[in-house]
């Protein structure tokens, strides 16, 4: 029988679901929320900045507004390891009369802020102590002067803080991005009847009004999915994934998966606040290399380490071209991929910014460094559930960031329950 999974709630629409919440007037109820270390870090935030959360369960979780009035949190807000978490949350106390100090675990506070910061200061947010790019970083919101960006890459977190920037201080907002980055945040305000203008990679926002509350129901996350149909595509079973968004600019990782023979067909069911949801069927192939654009890493950022432990077993070689957005991200992902491929012996290398990875079907063993980043040790327990690999993690922990359940479910998709 085809083994079905329900992935847990998607971490980027709980971020905003539960910020937005908090923005919000009145009480929200947000059902299915992602509940791992993540989300539980942006909800202890909010809770700090004077929102009621209440605790975070799978069922639902309730979020009474302080209608953008946050209030001054104690002592700073730690977001442990969630770079999401606080990037929009620079952005949502931008326009308030507040100090804010922000910090996080060791790999978040050496993760690149001034690109969020810089542009919020051209809006009016004072910097009061930054920690070169990185955390901590202190700030004062106040007075906020309507804003124009052209951002030099594409990130939904960059542009989901100048958008709540924008709603924080009732001022407009525009920002343009090289790429189309995930659009959640617009999608969010949007079906809450905000004015939301997109125009190719422009984004408008300019909402002076209320926030109003809203009830809602997270989407599976289709980034968590994507370990679950990997390890099926790898060991050549069926699955069947309910439940899950398919946000276009979230599932562009199917069409790369095409692309390396995996059969996969995607049903819509509903929509949710704005988000498609339904279900993946996979079904099985030969896997073959492919080449994966510059204008495509941003649409499957999150997904790259499962594409390429994918590739490591696929006929031929596979290029992922301008991916040095990965430098930045909860490790080093570009140099962490190539050296834990190359460990376990198979053929990969950096070159710039592309990560070029050859597939073959000898066997693969040895020690792998999740440097404590819950991406890469998924993707390398999938990689050593196909024949003739034998991996083992440094530790099985990180993934408890944004997937708590996820050996479990790997079992379950290898039909090992
Ligand atoms: C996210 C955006 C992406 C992604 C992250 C979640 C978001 O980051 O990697 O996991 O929820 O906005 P960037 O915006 O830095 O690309």
């Amino acid at each position: 029988m085809t083994p079905e999974l329900h992935p847990p709630g998607d971490k980027s629409i709980t971020h905003r679901a539960l910020l937005i919440g908090a923005m919000a007037h009145g009480t929200s109820t947000v059902e299915h929320p992602l509940t791992a270390l993540d989300a539980r870090s942006m909800a202890g935030a909010l809770r700090r900045l004077g929102a009621e959360v209440s605790p975070l369960r799978g069922d639902a979780v309730r979020v009474r507004g302080v209608g953008r009035r946050f209030r001054e949190p104690g002592r700073a807000l730690h977001l442990g390891n969630s770079g999401t978490a606080v990037r929009l949350l620079l952005g949502a106390v931008a326009g308030c009369d507040i100090t804010v100090r922000l910090t996080g675990d060791a790999s978040l506070r050496r993760r690149p802020m001034r690109r969020v910061t810089e542009p919020l200061r051209t809006m009016g947010l004072t910097i009061l102590d930054a920690h070169n790019d990185g955390l901590p970083v202190t700030v004062r919101g106040g007075a906020l002067t309507d804003f124009r960006y052209t951002s030099p890459v594409a990130s939904a977190q960059l542009k989901s803080a100048l958008l709540l920037a924008g709603l924080s201080g009732r001022v407009a907002v525009t920002v343009t991005e090289p790429f189309r980055s995930r659009d959640h945040t617009e999608r969010l305000l949007r079906a809450l009847g905000i004015d939301v203008a997109v125009r190719g990679t422009t984004v408008t926002l300019d909402h002076e009004g209320a926030i109003p509350s809203f009830s809602t129901r997270v989407p599976g996350d289709p980034s968590s999915a994507a370990f679950l149909i990997g390890a099926a595509a790898l060991t050549r079973r069926p699955v069947r994934v309910r439940g899950v968004g398919l946000n276009p600019l979230r599932i562009e990782y199917l069409g790369i998966l095409t692309r390396m023979g995996v059969t996969i067909t995607a049903n819509q069911q509903d929509e949710w606040l704005g988000e498609p949801v339904g279900t993946l069927t996979v079904g099985s192939g030969e896997l073959r290399g492919t080449e994966v654009a510059a204008g495509e890493i941003p649409g499957v950022i999150d997904e790259i380490p499962l594409l390429a432990v994918l590739a490591a077993r696929a006929e031929g070689e596979t290029v992922f071209r301008g991916a040095g957005e990965l430098r930045v991200k909860e490790s080093d992902r570009l140099a962490l991929i190539a050296r834990n491929l190359r460990t376990i012996g198979t053929e990969a290398e950096v070159v710039g910014d592309d990560l070029v990875v050859r597939g073959a079907q000898k066997p693969l063993h040895g020690v792998v460094e999740t440097g404590w980043d819950h991406r890469i040790a998924m993707a390398f327990a999938v990689l050593g559930a196909a024949r003739g690999v034998r991996v083992q993690l440094s530790e099985r922990e990180s993934p408890a960031v944004s997937y708590p359940t996820f050996f479990a479910d790997l079992s379950h998709t290898l039909g090992h329950d």
